[in-house]
């Protein structure tokens, strides 16, 4: 009777053992028949009770099928390893010969790559790039640059103020560092200033309510409209092409006389207004304690956002602070 159920158990054991496919229920397996508690012990277990002759035979019987057993566990396990391998590895596979995935990193706005190069053209023709508050004292936006309490200039740049008792206000100009620079440094000196201004003015393509201004300033002796005419046409051909003509028209800004506004003429033959400019005032060298009789020189602001419309064919200003991926992607 013992045998037949060896020989059943053994027959289970096998067809048991093919459907196995992970390791875990291998192991499971293996407690079930040769575990302390198995099916093999328990019929070690149940010799006790019989005769010798017979107990031997069978233990003998159970002994060969613990060995069978235990060598199929064995090649089993082995082949579940492999396959488990095989998965791993195919899983886990590592491509060396695909090529890497693309690292964005960002790049600068349309607007700081015009800055850049405005500066960079400046500092390779000995001006210094300096840089001062947005907020600024009424005193260096308007007062020191000729523009008193009631002077109707103040009209033409309509003003966020932030406190206006105490005269503070976002900057409508970067001129006020004409002042500041002055104030700190004795000619002979040549600077650029680039940064934000505000106006509280309506938007439109051409129109926003902050914009960017570069405020150049030169002090030396002798310097005339002539030498300002140079330096400005050859940032100009420098940043647009060699051939780039340029025009001077008379204008009037308060802390400049003469004064001027500058024109460029476009591909389709139009003149455009990019900049003022003049020789600076003599009220404005005497204010900050410069002698306008030994020292003169010209002063004039850029408009980045213009120039960099111009440059990268951008048709609305508004664009530059949209957040507008499709357009930022461009640069
Ligand atoms: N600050 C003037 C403006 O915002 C531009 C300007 C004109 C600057 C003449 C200058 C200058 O330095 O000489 O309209």
């Amino acid at each position: 009777m013992e045998k037949v159920n060896l020989k059943n158990l053994k027959l289970k054991a096998e067809e048991e053992i093919k459907k196995i496919s992970s390791l875990k229920e291998l192991d499971d397996l293996y407690r079930f028949y040769l575990g302390r508690k198995g099916e093999l012990n328990k019929i070690f277990d149940s010799l006790k009770i019989l005769p010798l002759i017979q107990r031997k035979k069978i233990a003998a019987d159970a002994n060969d099928f613990k060995n069978n057993l235990n060598k199929l566990f064995k090649e089993y396990k082995d082949l579940i390893k492999k396959e488990v391998e095989k998965t791993v590895f195919k899983m886990e596979r590592i491509d060396v010969s695909r090529p890497g995935r693309e690292v964005k990193i960002g790049h600068w706005h349309p607007i700081i790559k015009i800055q850049r190069e405005i500066e960079g053209i400046f500092e390779s023709l000995g001006f210094e790039v300096v840089f001062g508050p947005e907020i600024e004292t009424e005193y260096y936006n308007f007062t020191a640059l000729n523009v008193g309490p009631d002077h109707p200039a103040r009209d033409m740049q309509s003003s966020f103020w932030i406190d206006e008792k105490k005269g503070l206000l976002l900057r409508t100009q970067t001129s006020p560092l004409q002042i500041r620079y002055m104030e700190k440094n004795f000619p002979p000196f040549r600077m650029i200033a680039p940064g934000r201004v505000f106006r509280y003015e309506a938007t439109d393509a051409t129109h926003d309510i902050q914009f960017y201004q570069a405020e150049g300033l030169m002090i030396d002796k002798d310097i005339s409209v002539a030498n300002f005419k140079s330096v400005i046409h050859d940032f100009f051909r420098r940043l647009f092409h060699p051939k780039i003509e340029i025009r001077l028209v008379p204008s009037y800004f308060p802390f400049v006389e003469p004064g001027f506004e500058i024109y460029i003429r476009d591909k389709n033959g139009k003149w455009l207004e990019v900049m003022g400019a003049g020789m600076v005032h003599s009220d404005v060298l005497k204010r900050v304690g410069i002698n306008s009789g030994e020292w003169q020189g010209f002063a004039f602001g850029l408009g980045p956002d213009r120039l960099a419309m111009i440059k990268y064919g951008i048709n609305d200003i508004r664009l530059f602070h949209s957040s507008d991926l499709r357009f930022l992607h461009q640069f």
